[in-house]
């Protein structure tokens, strides 16, 4: 006699994605260095607010082609983490032209070189959508920040339930994924920030214009505690 299979709430097992390597890494760098520029004065407003006053030493992971370089004050110290070896041409022509202080460092966002407590500011613009493990990677940017340093986001996220959008970013997840390099559409990321033991964290939700299904964005400052706080 066959046994009954048990009744399971787990989530229906997915065929594991293949990695993604060799030429698709390439043309991402290359798309990614001729796109970056037609983000949208928006994001690119918010971008220079956050990031023109920063000092001392930054962590940016996912740094990409170096979109964000031309926004950093001249004086700061940015170690670059960005796991995709064909983005770094790109990235060492853009911190040139801007006359960046930088160093690129191996890792990811969730394994990043770079010791505890060390830095100021973690710097993070469209990538939190593209990790494998959110919750991993905020973990890494706690663990690196000083004690009061803070991190610094802009992200596209997921649309409020209910909305066409949050319908149609659920039915082309798969296939987003695929061809942008991993990107998730209906990441609830400002629920993960909230969630990393951060003492204050200040998001704000908004519109870019022209930018459809990746949307809306978030984009604040969340603020490591001063001191470890001790469970009673
Ligand atoms: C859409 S691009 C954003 C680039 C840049 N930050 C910007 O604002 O234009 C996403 C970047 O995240 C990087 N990325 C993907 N997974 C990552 C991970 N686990 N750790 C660090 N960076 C990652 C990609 O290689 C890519 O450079």
């Amino acid at each position: 006699m066959s046994a009954t299979p048990k009744p399971s709430n787990a989530a229906p097992r997915r065929p594991p994605e293949r990695p993604r390597t060799g030429v698709y890494k390439w043309f991402f760098a290359w798309l990614l260095s001729k796109l970056q520029r037609h983000y949208g004065e928006e994001v690119d407003k918010r971008k220079k607010e956050l990031l023109g006053a920063l000092h001392g030493t930054v962590v940016e992971i996912g740094a990409g082609a170096g979109a964000n370089l031309e926004f950093y004050p001249r004086d700061v110290r940015i170690l670059l983490v960005e796991p995709n070896a064909h983005m770094r041409p790109y990235l060492e022509d853009a911190a040139r032209k801007h006359d960046a202080s930088f160093e690129i460092r191996a890792g990811t966002a969730e394994r990043m070189e770079v010791a505890d407590a060390s830095v100021d500011f973690v710097v993070c613009t469209l990538v939190l959508c593209s990790v494998d493990d959110p919750e991993a990677a905020l973990q890494e940017v706690v663990r690196v920040l000083k004690p009061g340093g803070r991190f610094i986001f802009l992200e596209h996220v997921a649309a409020a339930h209910g909305t066409e959008t949050r319908k149609w970013q659920r039915r082309l997840r798969g296939f987003w994924r695929r061809i942008c390099d991993g990107c998730t559409l209906d990441r609830e990321t400002w629920a993960r920030i909230e969630e990393a033991g951060f003492a204050t964290c200040d998001i704000e939700h908004f519109e870019a214009e022209n930018i459809p299904i990746a949307k809306p964005h978030i984009a604040g400052t969340a603020t490591k505690a001063e001191r470890a706080m001790v469970e009673v």
